[in-house]
């Protein structure tokens, strides 16, 4: 049992569009409102996969890149997170994702400066002659099982954290972090650790 309907709408959703047909998820999924996909334009077959009673509440978003996947594992929780693939962003399962924390593959822009003014033009929509956009970096995300991210956390490109690992609010994670850790702080870094 889910939430979700046969035709993949969610039920009572004041978001008029189904469920993308490229997101799968097992049984137990409950889902606020398929408005957290609007930002999808990932066109890879499986771009999103969720596990078992996987909870995601309504200030969700998933901005999946064209070739953008992530994958999300059984009982856990995004409580309001952005999650922002270009490449890849594994969550594990048994995680809590708060408030406002944010997962992000890549930079989403260049950073040296010319290649900077590029892509501001190449998303401008109305203008003509706009530009191709520069090739982002990207840098695949994990996390592990039974993390806990606190709210208003960044997650930044290249990260991986170990399992039971605990990201405090506020932090901003550039580097990985072991298994049974607590960080804070930005950048972000050790400050406790589990026998
Ligand atoms: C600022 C930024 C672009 C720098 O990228 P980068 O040059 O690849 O940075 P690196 O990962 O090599 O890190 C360089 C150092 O800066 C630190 N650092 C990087 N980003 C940081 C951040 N956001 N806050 C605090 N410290 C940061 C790293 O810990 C590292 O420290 P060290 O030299 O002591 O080891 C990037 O880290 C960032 O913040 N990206 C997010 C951009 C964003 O918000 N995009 C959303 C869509 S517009």
């Amino acid at each position: 049992m889910s939430n979700v309907k046969q035709d993949r709408h969610v039920e009572e959703d004041w978001w008029p569009h189904p469920i993308p047909a490229n997101v799968e998820f097992g049984e137990g999924f409950y889902c606020e409102s398929a408005q957290i996909f609007r930002k999808m334009v990932s066109k890879k077959p499986d771009a999103v996969v969720i596990g078992k009673h996987v909870s995601c509440y309504a200030g969700c978003s998933f901005a999946i890149g064209e070739n953008g996947r992530c994958t999300i594992g059984d009982f856990t929780l995004l409580n309001g997170a952005l999650i922002m693939a270009e490449e890849k962003i594994e969550i594990g399962s048994y995680c809590l994702v708060s408030w406002g924390v944010g997962i992000a593959d890549s930079d989403f822009h260049p950073l040296e400066p010319a290649q900077r003014l590029i892509d501001a033009q190449a998303l401008a929509p109305y203008f003509k002659d706009r530009p191709p956009r520069p090739k982002l970096k990207t840098a695949p995300v994990k996390i592990g099982d039974n993390v806990w991210i606190g709210m208003n956390a960044v997650i930044l490109k290249g990260v991986t954290i170990g399992d039971n690992s605990i990201v405090a609010a506020g932090a901003v994670v550039t580097k990985s972090i072991p298994a049974n850790t607590i960080v804070a702080g930005n950048p972000a870094a050790v400050v406790k650790t589990f026998q």
